[in-house]
C-alpha cells in the first residue's frame, strides 16, 4: 500500500509553499542537489530529464554543468514551483532547460532519449516507487544514468527531539512520524536493481546544516512544517513559539546546526 500523500495534498502542500520553498534558512536543497549532480558528474552536451523538478534547485545547475551544447527539460506537477523554475531561469540567462506541468509518473516523453534523468526529493511522494524508478529508467538511454536524492530515516537533530519534548509537555498527542519506505537504502537500490541499472549506489549522507535563525529551521524544513500541521491550529502558535524558545536555548551564538540525512540513489542503463 501506498504511504504517499494524494495528489491534491501534494499541489496544496507545494502551492502554498512554493514562495518560500529553499529560501527559508540556507538553500539546502541546493546544496544536496549539487551533491547529486557531483556524484552523476554528467558529461557536457548530454541531454538532461529532471522530474519534480521542483523551482529548479537540481534542473538549473543540471543545465549549467551540461553547457550550452546541452538540453534539460524539467517536469513538475505544481504549477507556483514551475513559475519561479521558469524566472530564476530567465534571470540566470539558462535558454538551455525547458519546464513543462506534468505527472511523473506519466510522462510523455520518448523512451531511450536522455544520458541523465534526476529527481531530487520526489520520489517520496510516489505512489509506487518502484513503478517510478521503473519507469524513469526507461527514458534513459543505454549507457546512461538516473540519480535521485530523498531524505534517510530519522536526522533533523535537534529539532525532533525537542518537538518530541515540547509535544507531549503540551499534552498533544501526534500520529507517531513513520518514515517512508523510500527511507530505506535497501528499498532504493532494490527499486533500480528490479529497473535493470547496473553500478548501482544508495549513500547516505549525513549533512551539517547550518541555520543562523534557529528558527527557520521550524518553517523552512519539511519536518518542522509536519511538525507544526500536526498540532490542532488553536495551539499551533504556542507549540512553535516554546519550540523556538528552545532551539534558540541550544543554538550557540552564531546559530543552530540541523542534522539532515540524505540518501543519493545513482545507476546506470547497461550500454
Ligand atoms: C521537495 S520538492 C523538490 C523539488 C526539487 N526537485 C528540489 O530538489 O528542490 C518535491 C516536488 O515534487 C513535485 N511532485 C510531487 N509529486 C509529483 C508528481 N507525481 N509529478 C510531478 N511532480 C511531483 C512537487 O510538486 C514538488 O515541487
Amino acid at each position: 500500500m501506498s504511504d504517499a500523500p494524494s495528489w491534491g495534498a501534494i499541489l496544496e502542500n507545494f502551492t502554498r509553499n512554493a514562495a518560500h520553498f529553499n529560501r527559508v534558512g540556507p538553500p539546502f536543497y541546493s546544496i544536496f542537489a549539487e551533491r547529486l549532480l557531483d556524484l552523476l558528474d554528467p558529461p557536457v552536451g548530454a541531454q538532461g530529464l529532471d522530474v519534480c523538478c521542483g523551482t529548479g534547485a537540481v534542473t538549473l545547475p543540471l543545465a549549467r554543468r551540461l553547457g550550452p551544447s546541452g538540453r534539460v527539460i524539467g517536469i513538475d506537477l505544481t504549477p507556483a514551483m514551475l513559475e519561479r523554475a521558469v524566472a530564476d531561469a530567465q534571470r540566470a540567462g539558462i535558454t538551455t532547460v525547458e519546464f513543462r506541468e506534468g505527472d511523473a509518473m506519466r510522462l510523455d516523453l520518448p523512451i531511450a532519449s536522455f544520458d541523465v534523468v534526476t529527481c531530487g526529493f520526489g520520489i517520496q511522494f510516489m505512489p509506487d516507487p518502484r513503478s517510478a524508478v521503473a519507469q524513469w529508467s526507461t527514458f534513459v538511454k543505454p549507457g546512461g544514468q538516473l540519480g535521485c536524492s530523498t531524505w534517510g530515516e530519522g536526522g533533523f537533530e535537534p529539532l525532533m527531539s525537542l518537538a518530541g519534548e515540547v509535544l507531549a509537555e503540551q499534552g498533544i498527542v501526534v500520529d507517531p512520524w513513520h518514515e517512508r519506505a523510500t527511507a530505506k537504502p535497501d528499498n532504493l537500490t532494490g527499486y533500480a536493481r528490479s529497473a535493470g541499472l547496473s553500478d548501482v549506489e544508495c549513500r547516505l549522507e549525513n549533512h551539517i546544516v547550518h541555520f543562523a535563525n534557529p528558527a527557520d529551521a521550524v518553517h523552512g524544513t519539511p519536518r518542522g512544517r509536519s511538525v507544526l500541521n500536526a498540532v490542532p491550529a488553536e495551539r499551533r502558535e504556542v507549540v512553535r513559539d516554546e519550540l523556538i524558545r528552545r532551539l534558540n536555548a541550544q543554538a550557540g551564538t552564531d546559530g543552530l546546526d540541523l542534522e539532515m540525512r540524505v540518501l543519493y540513489l545513482t545507476g546506470r542503463l547497461p550500454a
